[in-house]
């Protein structure tokens, strides 16, 4: 199975499937890692274990639509079977959508559809709930929206900082991104 990894940042994510093939515990090949931002160190993460990379940069473009039908024609351009976004902090639309619907699968670090959006771990804080999570779902356009395959509670500790909660709740969803793709490549769930 070819997956493409979409990254906005760190890419910790990334490097724990990068570490899981390496390893041969998952038999899938990353045949390129994109970002919306240069500056992405999950690109350099990727150049590390030799991966392509690539950039479409969201401030490039006139519009979204534009932006989105850029990264649909490099993505497809590595026929991908399945699509990741780790970490990947950007909304895609409906070009991308028509073309990896149903197999553009997304991490977010927090019990889904509870705290969407880019400070799921902060949210829930603030809210003050007392066990959050992760999870791993099928994304649509929606902010992170979607069907969903796994999750897991992450239990929040009393006066946790949102870094130290968001390293803890990084651990399981890394666990649970692995053995998601783990399942689709034993053609579980595609
Ligand atoms: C993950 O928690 C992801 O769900 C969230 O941002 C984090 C990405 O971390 N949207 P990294 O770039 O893999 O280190």
């Amino acid at each position: 199975m070819r997956i493409v990894v979409l990254v906005s940042g760190s890419g910790s994510n990334l490097q724990a499937v990068i570490d899981a093939v390496q390893a041969g515990e998952l038999d899938l090949e990353i045949a390129a890692v994109g970002a919306d931002r240069a500056d992405a160190y999950g690109l350099e993460r990727a150049r590390a274990a030799g991966i392509d990379t690539f950039v479409v940069d969201f401030r490039g473009y006139g519009t979204r639509a534009e932006w989105d039908a850029e990264l649909t024609r490099v993505v497809a351009g590595y026929e991908p079977e399945v699509v990741v976004s780790s970490g990947f902090m950007r909304i895609v639309s409906a070009r991308f959508i028509e073309t990896f619907g149903g197999r553009y699968l997304n991490t977010h670090p927090a019990l889904l559809p509870a705290f969407p959006g880019a400070h799921g771990v902060r949210d829930a804080l603030a809210y003050g709930v007392k066990v959050t999570g992760c999870t791993v779902h099928w994304a649509d356009a929606g902010v992170d929206t979607g069907p969903i395959i796994a999750q897991e509670a992450v239990a929040i500790e009393d006066g946790e900082t949102e870094e130290a909660l968001h390293e803890r709740i990084k651990l399981v969803e890394r666990r649970l991104l692995i053995s998601t793709l783990s399942d689709i490549v034993q053609s579980r769930l595609l």
